[in-house]
């Protein structure tokens, strides 16, 4: 369902040429849970950023169902992203302007739901997170763990079909990763794919996970 085939990603930055990614080739079925693991800087963010449509491959081929969407002008991957994909950002990328349910329903924006349901549904979510009373709050007074609940919501927010998440634990105590851990489980029982990365083996995930692919300077070993 999603196939990248013998990408590479290279970033230049000044004078210093990265390749973050180097020739890699994996295919993800439907429904299917992949953890992405390995150590810092080895393509795991920069993996995600590409099968979530917010980054384009340098070489290779990347698939979306049957369709190859490598070339895709950028307002088509656009559209991609918003309908088909929820992203949890490693640095959350919360708007500091905006309150916590106005951050989790942004995504709802573009599509023309109107104030009163996008506030609802920002609510459900954040029941089920257990921040139901920090609805009101800025960005900026949320803790990191809550930021980090947010973000979880917002990409959960338009009900996507691939749910990408990038170290989406690291900030969360115990008892919250378990509610994350199994709100995971409900989506995936629902058919929802599920790629996430984690730095360390992350044991509560191990029931949901099909497979663990490592990444090794940007390669997959
Ligand atoms: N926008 C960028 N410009 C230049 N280099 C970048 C950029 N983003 C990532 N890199 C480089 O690409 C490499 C891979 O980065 P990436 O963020 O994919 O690693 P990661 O496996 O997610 O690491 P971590 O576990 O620390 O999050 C790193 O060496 C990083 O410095
Ligand atoms: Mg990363």
């Amino acid at each position: 369902m999603i196939k990248v085939e013998n990408v590479t990603k290279n970033y230049i930055s000044g004078k210093v040429k990265v390749r973050a990614l180097d020739n890699v080739s994996l295919e993800i079925e439907e429904g299917e849970c992949v953890i992405l693991s390995g150590p810092s800087g080895s393509g795991k963010s920069t993996f995600l950023n590409i099968i979530g449509f917010l980054t384009r491959i340098t070489k290779g081929r990347l698939w979306l169902g049957d369709e190859e969407v490598s070339h895709f002008p950028d307002h088509f991957l656009s559209a991609l992203r918003r309908e088909k994909t929820g992203f949890i950002f490693q640095q959350f990328n919360l708007l500091s302007g905006y309150t916590t349910w106005e951050n989790i329903s942004l995504p709802l924006v573009p599509m023309g739901v109107s104030e009163k349901v996008r506030r609802a549904r920002a609510m459900k979510l954040l029941e089920e997170l257990n921040l139901e009373t920090r609805a009101d709050f800025m960005a900026n007074e949320l803790s990191g763990g809550e930021q980090q609940r947010v973000a979880i919501a917002r990409a959960l927010i338009n009900d996507p079909g691939i749910i990408l998440a990038d170290e989406p634990l690291s900030n969360i105590d115990a008892a919250h990763v378990k509610i994350v851990v199994d709100i995971l489980g409900e989506l995936k029982k629902r058919g929802k794919t599920i790629i996430a990365s984690f730095h360390h083996s992350q044991n509560e995930m191990d029931k949901l996970v099909d497979s663990t692919v490592y990444f090794e300077s940007g390669k997959i070993c």
